[in-house]
């Protein structure tokens, strides 16, 4: 056990440069610093910054594998969109980053986890009831809280130190991982204004995409994305390709004025091409294959979900008993979509299951049809008696005002 050890989240930027030796003075504390490759994160190179930063240990984790099967696919499997807008990418990534946190702090023995979140966001909640859930003897330090440096403190806090930081050219703040990029402050804090080009990455504008559409077909198994236009593709691969295809056609800018957990409405930016086009196409291959029952009870539980997401209570029974029902939903969840990808647009063009529910001798207006339509009347009849009955009883007079 070392008591003044503390395993700080460490991405990089300023914030978590200038952590190093604020913990290292203010708790006479070894600094481990975890680097974690969620997305596109260059490891090596923020390992070496930590240790001439003066990081007493510098690790890493690719962390790519484990956020896909353990929190990117149950929430597209459940359809988790939080507003209705925000398919959660930064949401789904902090528990993750709690629990390798919580494992590095036993590992090396530290009382305490530290981490770069701000006091006015989500993601400090995401991130300390994480921890709470899995190691509530670890304390848990956000420096941001507790400094109160703004950013020219920070650099004068560094520069007085000699520390390597590297500012970061963007004007915005800017958190991502496979399922999305997000995006905030800046120019983009006045909701009336456009965001600026500036502020995307991942996508073209409408005016830049192709003017020719691109075709894709996605195959599912039990709800999980398996295949690209026939080819088996494992899910990291899978995420970063269509990521790069949709982004291409603009698809996935979301712009959303948020609800925040802490009570603050707040504009957010979002870039999220593949999890726009993996939740579009899930949803429709769920239309061909689920009840009307099923869709509902499952719609209604993607709302909680996604809630429960947003909210970081990952680690809860709440959850697990949800990921249990939708699991069982996903049973024949089997089949292939066609997507049309154009100017900004992502758009079911054909569907097809071994278990879909659409009967086309059911279905026609044509030849073949075996819908048996001398028995409509009759159930129109039972099916309308409460209507009937109801109106004859009670009915309002028509009223002239
Ligand atoms: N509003 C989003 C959320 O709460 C994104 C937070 C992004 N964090 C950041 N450092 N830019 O999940």
């Amino acid at each position: 056990m070392a008591p003044n050890r503390i395993v700080l989240a460490y991405s990089g930027g300023l914030d978590t440069s200038v952590a190093i030796p604020w913990l290292q003075e203010h708790y006479d504390a070894e600094v481990v610093t975890l680097t974690i490759d969620l997305g596109m994160v260059d490891l090596e190179e923020i390992r070496q910054r930590a240790e001439a930063i003066g990081a007493h240990r510098a690790l890493t984790i690719d962390g790519r594998e484990d956020l896909v099967r353990d929190f990117l696919l149950p929430a597209l499997r459940a359809g988790a969109i939080y507003e209705e807008q925000y398919p959660l990418a930064t949401a789904l990534g902090r528990p993750l980053i709690a629990q390798y946190l919580v494992e590095t702090a036993r590992a090396e023995g530290a009382f305490a986890i530290a981490h770069g979140c701000t006091g006015k966001g989500n993601d400090q909640v995401r991130i300390d009831v994480g921890v709470a859930a899995l190691a509530p003897e670890l304390k848990v330090i956000a420096p941001m809280r507790e400094w109160g440096m703004s950013r020219e403190e920070e650099i004068e806090y560094a520069a007085a130190r000699s520390l390597p930081i590297r500012l970061g050219r963007s004007a915005y703040s800017i958190d991502e991982n496979l399922w999305g990029r997000s995006i905030e402050t800046g120019d983009l804090e006045d909701p009336w204004h456009q965001p600026p080009e500036d502020a995307y990455a991942w996508t073209r504008s409408i005016a830049d995409s192709p003017d020719e559409p691109v075709f894709l077909e996605l195959a599912f198994e039990k709800g999980v994305p398996v295949a690209l236009d026939g080819e088996q593709m494992p899910g990291v691969d899978l995420i970063r390709h269509l990521n790069e295809v949709a982004g291409q056609h603009g698809v996935g800018r979301i712009d959303h004025v948020e609800n925040r957990l802490v009570g603050i409405k707040s504009r957010e930016v979002y870039e999220a091409p593949a999890a726009a086009l993996l939740h579009t196409s899930h949803k429709a291959l769920e239309a061909l294959t689920l009840s009307r029952e099923q869709l509902r009870l499952k719609s209604r539980i993607a709302q909680e979900y996604a809630d429960l997401v947003y909210n970081g209570q990952w680690f809860t029974r709440h959850r697990e008993d949800m990921d249990a029902y939708i699991r069982s939903t996903q049973e024949h969840v089997d089949g292939t979509i066609r997507l049309r990808l154009h100017k900004g647009n992502c758009t079911v063009v054909g569907r097809k299951s071994p278990y879909a529910l659409y009967d086309l001798k059911l279905a026609t207006y044509d030849r073949g049809d075996t819908f048996d339509h001398s028995s409509a009347e009759g159930f129109i009849r039972i099916f309308g008696l409460p209507v009937r009955t109801q109106n004859q009883i009670q009915r309002r007079e028509t009223r002239s005002d």
